[in-house]
C-alpha cells in the first residue's frame, strides 16, 4: 500500500466540549476532552494520519477556524455539539472548506430529543456516526484515511 501523502486531519469540537467530564456520563462517557483527544491521536497515528485539535465555545471563532482549515488540514472530523442542530453559519463555513468531513456524536442523537435528530450538516459530510462513544472517532478516522489514501 502506498503511503498517504495528504494525511492531516482536523478534529474539531464545538460548544461545551471543554467541560466534557462534567456532562452526563450516560451520554458522554465521563472522560475529559483531553483524554478523548489522546485516544483519537493514538488511533490517527495508527492509521498514518496527523491530527490537529481545536475546540471553542464561540461560534464566530469556530467559523473562522473553518475558514482557515484548507491551509491546515486535508480532512476533518467534526463534532459541533448543539450547533449541529441549528447553526447554518457553521454549515455554510463547512461547505466553503471543501474538505472531506465525517460528523461524529458520542451519544445516539437519533434516539434522544427530537431536535437532536436534525443536523445542518446533512448533505455536506461523507458520513454521520453517532452513539458509539469514543469508538465513533476511530471509525471516522478510518473512513477519512481510506478517502485520502485513495486520492
Ligand atoms: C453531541 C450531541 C449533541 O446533541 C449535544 O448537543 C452535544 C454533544 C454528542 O457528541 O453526542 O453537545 O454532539
Amino acid at each position: 500500500m502506498s503511503p498517504i501523502t495528504r494525511n492531516r486531519v482536523a478534529v474539531l469540537h464545538g460548544v461545551n466540549f471543554d467541560v466534557l467530564e462534567r456532562r452526563d456520563p450516560s451520554f458522554y462517557g465521563g472522560g475529559s476532552l483531553s483524554q478523548l483527544e489522546t485516544q483519537i491521536g493514538g488511533w490517527a497515528h495508527e492509521l498514518g494520519l496527523e491530527p490537529i485539535f481545536f475546540q471553542t465555545n464561540h461560534e464566530g471563532e469556530f467559523v473562522e477556524q473553518l475558514h482557515q482549515l484548507p491551509e491546515l488540514a486535508d480532512a476533518a472530523v467534526l463534532n459541533a455539539g448543539a450547533w449541529t442542530h441549528y447553526s447554518r453559519a457553521i454549515a455554510d463555513a463547512l461547505a466553503i472548506t471543501g474538505l472531506p468531513t465525517v460528523e461524529v456524536h458520542l451519544s445516539d442523537v437519533e434516539n434522544r430529543d427530537d431536535w437532536r435528530r436534525i443536523s445542518v450538516f446533512d448533505g455536506l459530510v461523507l458520513a454521520k456516526i453517532s452513539g458509539q462513544g469514543a469508538a465513533g472517532y476511530r471509525e471516522a478516522l478510518a473512513l477519512l484515511a481510506k478517502e485520502l489514501g485513495a486520492g
